[in-house]
């Protein structure tokens, strides 16, 4: 997985280039080049590690031309070196290339062309299309890009020039993001709009199949079926400066603050007080289509499992219909029981996670409805499903997910509520209720976040420590998966998330005064149960960090130190739980001086399986 870009236009294409390489390091930074299209030849520079460097090696030697392709790489074949790095050439080193996805058949054409006497330079896959491309050019490149892609099975969003095309820049999607920019004298090609919001508006998402031509005089698309068609054009209305940090030292502090607004961004709209039906009108199913739903099956990755998990807990609490997680990544192989009753709720992000997309399509197979939560309007599994809801939490760039996760968890709980409704499982008074506690949840958020000295004074605890166990139950199970991931992934420190009726069978083994242990200590039906829990790590001098409500004054007794969030309802607790939870993982990076934003051997958006 990488980000790609592309510049045709009047200005220096290097700076055009590198400026949105920057703002698409999020997709992948083991590696960074460009390709200039120069008077003479092509000029390409690159250079493994992040992209200072490759900005440094620009620096030095400035690459003169208007016309270019660029590169960020997530290496999947191929050491993160620069050999392997991107852009890559043919033989002639005529052609140069630039590649986001997976050539699956990529052995079986290397070996092809290296019979017929290609020489290959790198280890990766993406190799195979500069060769398979010079094997096709017969003077329009993208002629010979469309006869090469015919012979490519696998995933690829490509950018090409040629120096025997002159002023002429080839892409090309399939099952890999790609857009066009479209400014007054210049286009723009990235994988992701950030890359090119400081330049223009005006995109053109390509669909799978689609092969373009760039030109200083224009777009020319041709379709799946080789077909020309116009190239639609949507304006973008997100801000750019929501694409940069905003004042903050990193995009996950930014992101982490930002979650009161974009929650009240998601609920917009979709809990006016009078009308009980307004989300299942923009849900596109009538309350007869609800009441026949006999199983609602919840598929994401990573933190967007995470959010699955909340809403089975909340669909059954709130809506009494079965509902069940799944890991895309494992469900996408299972021979799961899917009825044509099922309704499939696919969480993603980014919209664009490769696991996620298979298992959607393996269940849409299967006969299963699919409703789509994403953030990323236009992005593949929101034109996939059969209906999305965005979550509008606005761009999300730190690796770390965080305002993605709690604007997801919002739009389950309206979905559970318009099921219980539907269902009839909730009583008009209880529903008038739970709405009023949602509409409560951004403020509520806000004052959670507010209590960030009292989280970095517990993130001190963590200094020295081997490991730490995060525990919940009910509800907030997933929140202690999601505080344990948060931490794993920012402070690369071992943390294991568990359910704390379970933590007699195994993890107790852990506790020990280096190994601190995060509680999540909220009122619910477990409330009890948890504090048994966290009286047995005490008695085994395991130090514990409680996160508990405003005016639990008991838990003090229970913990060295407590955190405090709003109360609200059980179900909806693990809005509020998770946000110091994130809180501390972020303190706990700075802490240790890591790079918060872009974690070691991780990225924001897993294209490829
Ligand atoms: C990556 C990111 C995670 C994210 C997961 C799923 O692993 O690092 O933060 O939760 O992908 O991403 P999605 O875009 O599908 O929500």
């Amino acid at each position: 997985m990488c980000g790609i870009v592309g510049y045709i236009g009047p200005d220096q294409a290097a700076d055009v280039l590198l400026a949105g390489l920057r703002r698409l390091a999020y997709r992948g930074y083991d590696s960074a080049g460009i390709t200039v299209v120069g008077d003479e030849a092509l000029r390409t520079v690159k250079r493994a590690g992040k992209l200072d460097r490759l900005e440094a090696a620009v620096r030095e030697t400035p690459l003169v031309g208007t016309i270019g392709i660029g590169h960020t790489r997530w290496a999947t074949h191929g050491a993160p070196t620069e050999t392997n790095a991107h852009p890559h050439s043919d033989c002639t080193g005529r052609i140069s290339i630039v590649h986001n996805g997976i050539i699956e058949n990529y052995q079986a054409l290397k070996a092809e062309l290296e019979a017929q006497g290609h020489v290959f330079t790198s280890d990766t896959d993406t190799e195979v299309l500069a060769h398979l491309i010079e094997r096709e050019f017969k003077g329009d490149l993208a002629e010979a890009v469309r006869n090469a892609l015919r012979l490519v099975e696998g995933s690829y969003a490509m950018a090409v020039v040629s120096q025997d095309a002159p002023g002429v820049l080839v892409v090309a999607r399939q099952h890999s993001p790609l857009i066009i920019g479209h400014g007054p004298d210049a286009y723009y090609v990235a994988s992701d709009v950030p890359a090119l919001l400081h330049r223009t508006r005006r995109v053109t998402y390509l669909n799978d199949g689609d092969i373009a031509r760039l030109t200083r005089d224009g777009v020319s698309l041709w379709g799946k079926d080789g077909s020309p068609r116009a190239p639609q054009i949507v304006t973008i209305t997100w801000d750019v400066s929501a694409a940069e940090k905003g004042g903050y030292r990193h995009f996950m502090a930014k992101e982490m603050h930002e979650q009161p607004s974009a929650l009240v961004d998601t609920l917009r709209g979709r809990l006016p007080a009078s009308d009980q039906a307004a989300i299942l009108s923009e849900l596109e199913m009538t309350r007869e289509e609800l009441q026949k739903v006999g199983q609602v099956i919840l598929i994401g990755c990573g933190t967007a499992y995470h959010a699955c998990l909340v809403g089975e807990f909340a669909l059954e609490e709130l809506a009494g219909v079965p509902a069940r997680a799944a890991m895309a990544s494992e469900l996408r192989y299972r021979d799961a029981l899917i009825t044509r009753d099922t309704l499939a709720v696919v969480i993603s992000q980014s919209g664009e996670t490769a696991d996620t997309l298979a298992a959607m399509n393996r269940v849409k197979e299967m006969g299963a409805r699919v409703l789509a939560i994403t953030n990323v309007v236009g992005s593949s599994v929101d034109r996939a499903a059969d209906k999305a809801i965005h979550t509008n939490a606005g761009p999300e760039i730190a690796v770390a997910s965080t305002k993605a996760y709690t604007t997801q968890l919002s739009m389950l709980f309206m979905l559970a509520l318009a099921f219980g409704e539907a269902r009839g499982h909730l009583v008009p008074e209880r529903a008038r209720e739970l709405r009023a506690a949602m509409r409560n949840l951004p403020e509520q958020a806000a004052q959670a976040l507010a209590q960030e000295d009292v989280v970095n004074a517990c993130a001190s605890r963590f200094r020295g420590a081997h490991g730490a166990l995060f525990l919940g139950r009910g509800a907030n199970y997933p929140t202690a998966l999601e505080g344990a991931l948060k931490l794993k992934e920012v402070s690369y420190i071992h943390a294991q998330g568990y359910a704390a009726g379970e933590m007699k069978h195994g993890p107790i083994a852990l506790v020990t005064p280096e190994c601190p242990t995060v509680a999540v200590a909220v009122p619910g039906r477990v409330y009890d149960k948890m504090l048994s829990n966290m009286q047995e790590v005490r008695a085994r001098g395991g130090p514990i960090i409680a996160v508990g409500v405003e005016g639990d004054h008991d838990l003090e007794s229970y913990a060295d130190a407590v955190i405090r969030v709003p109360r609200t309802e059980e179900v909806f607790s693990p809005l509020l739980a998770v946000l110091p939870l994130q809180l501390l993982a972020y303190a706990c990076a700075v802490d240790r001086g890591l790079d918060v934003d872009q974690p070691r051997n991780l990225a924001k958006s897993v294209t490829v399986e």
